[in-house]
């Protein structure tokens, strides 16, 4: 085996800040000493490799807990594949990624799994597990859940929006929870009430209200707030936990804390486009606001501090991207004059590690907080911590070292994500990653990319951490 010593970096994790060097033998970190210590200059003379992490951080790899690459959505896929979206992912100090598998609607979990393995192996260039999404939830689909677990794939995204396309009813939802209940599974949900949503989107297209500022007006904050009151009511019946992700709305963030603050197990995800950007990009002209439509929505910018707020509190606990792409010239147009038939999603996935060190830049959140948002807190949650999200002994050498006063500015021109425009183009940030190294392997270095397609490998993951 080799070995390599990270060597005079500020070694931040969720829980500390230390002046250490790193000791990774093969594909695992086996120690840390404090740097000019004794055995850090022993480990120094001997190792084959010597990262230089003087003046930086040295802070375990992201954990993006959830992306959509090559996702089919309203006619089209996902503009990332896994070899794009997982490259990409590694450029912007992101070593995990947790996707989605889907079943459909007639089909079996298995099926499902299954064609997101073959589109995922052999093709990413950092690690992967999945989430599997519940589109027909049955006798066999509750059976087949148990299954997934054993294999690794513990946690179960199911939709309150999207009638006819994933869409499950209270009815369903509940007996998926129950089995969660039984065998520790997370429920995930997307809540927002997609039958009230709907009524609103006929409307708005009968009242030819069709460009993309209307996407944002039918998703009302409401129809957020009462769909996660919802599940997590219904949660509380089944006995089971429940994850909301893309929580944007201030009024669903209540609902979080209420729950939590009568000790129900409920967690919250947010995402960068709803802490970064507001509702006013819909409006862009030219059907340019047709890049910003996603679901939930991006709100008035008032929602912002309720979010920020939420993270400093744990409320909210994890920040992943929703990374689900589509170019705008090919296939956002495809909702021109209907704004209901624009592929829903945003590219992030490269850009997520940055923005939130911004807002440790603008004193928003901690550096330890940092590491915890964006690493620490998605691979408990998600049952791979602490093989993912720390530096410490026994964990997977996935590790970044961070230029903490790099400048950079956010474009298309520059990114790797395959996809036609940037979400964040033209912004300037403080801090730039530097190195990757996915399992002790270095796959970035200095705006070197090293890493190549298959070299990632699945995650079977635990349950969740916090549930005991
Ligand atoms: O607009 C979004 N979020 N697209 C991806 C699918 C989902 O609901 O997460
Ligand atoms: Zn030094
Ligand atoms: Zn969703
Ligand atoms: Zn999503």
């Amino acid at each position: 085996m080799s070995t390599t010593v990270i060597r005079g970096g500020l070694v931040i994790t969720a829980t500390e800040e230390t002046r250490s060097d790193v000791l990774v033998d093969g594909e695992r970190v086996v120690a840390l000493a404090a740097h000019g210590s004794e055995p850090a200059q022993r480990w120094a003379e001997s190792a084959d490799r010597i990262v230089d992490a003087e003046e930086h951080y040295v802070i375990p790899g992201g954990v993006d807990a959830h992306t959509h690459m090559e996702m089919p959505f309203g006619g089209t896929f996902a503009s990332d594949t896994f070899e794009t979206g997982t490259r990409a992912a590694a450029w912007g100090g992101t070593t995990t990624i947790v996707d989605f598998a889907i079943q459909s609607i007639g089909r079996s979990l298995r099926e499902g799994l299954d064609a997101w393995h073959a589109k995922a192996d052999g093709q990413c260039a950092i690690d992967y597990g999945f989430h599997m999404i519940l589109s027909d939830v049955d006798d066999s689909a509750l059976k087949e859940m148990d299954a997934l677990v054993g294999e690794g794939v513990t946690s179960f995204k199911m939709f309150m929006a999207y009638p006819g396309v994933f869409y499950s009813d209270d009815g369903r939802i509940l007996r998926a929870m129950q089995q969660a209940a039984s065998n520790g599974a997370l429920p995930m949900m997307h809540a927002e009430n997609g039958i009230a949503i709907d009524v609103l989107v006929q409307q708005a297209l009968a009242a030819g209200r069709t460009d993309p500022r209307h996407h944002g007006r039918v998703r009302h904050p409401l129809l957020e707030a009462e769909a996660t009151h919802r599940a997590i009511q219904l949660s509380r019946v089944a006995g089971a936990p429940l994850y909301v992700v893309h929580v944007s709305a201030t009024e669903a963030v209540a609902e979080i804390t209420r729950a939590r603050d009568d000790g129900i197990a409920v967690f919250g995800e947010t995402c960068p486009q709803y802490l970064f950007l507001t509702v006013d990009e819909l409006a862009r002209p030219d059907f340019e606001g047709a890049k910003f439509v996603c679901s939930t929505p991006l709100r008035p910018a008032e929602h912002q501090e309720s979010l920020w707020r939420a993270l400093r509190t744990d409320d909210l606990s994890v920040v992943s991207t929703d990374h689900c792409p589509f170019c705008f010239a090919s296939q956002k147009e495809l909702g021109r004059g209907d704004f209901s038939k624009i592929p829903n999603g945003m590219p992030g996935v490269e850009n997520r590690v940055d923005l939130l060190h911004q807002a440790v830049v603008e004193g928003r959140i901690s550096r330890r907080r940092w590491v915890e948002l964006a690493s620490t807190t998605p691979a408990r949650m998600f049952g791979m911590h602490p093989r993912k999200g720390t530096i410490a002994p026994g964990a997977d050498a996935d590790v970044v070292v961070y230029d903490p006063r790099a400048e950079q500015v956010l474009s298309a021109e520059t990114h790797h994500m395959n996809v036609d425009y940037n979400a964040y183009e033209g912004r300037r940030v403080t801090g730039r990653v530097r190195t990757v190294l996915s399992r002790g392997e270095v796959i970035l270095d200095d705006g070197t990319y090293t890493g190549r397609a298959g070299r990632g490998r699945f995650v079977a993951r635990g349950t969740c951490d916090y549930l005991g």
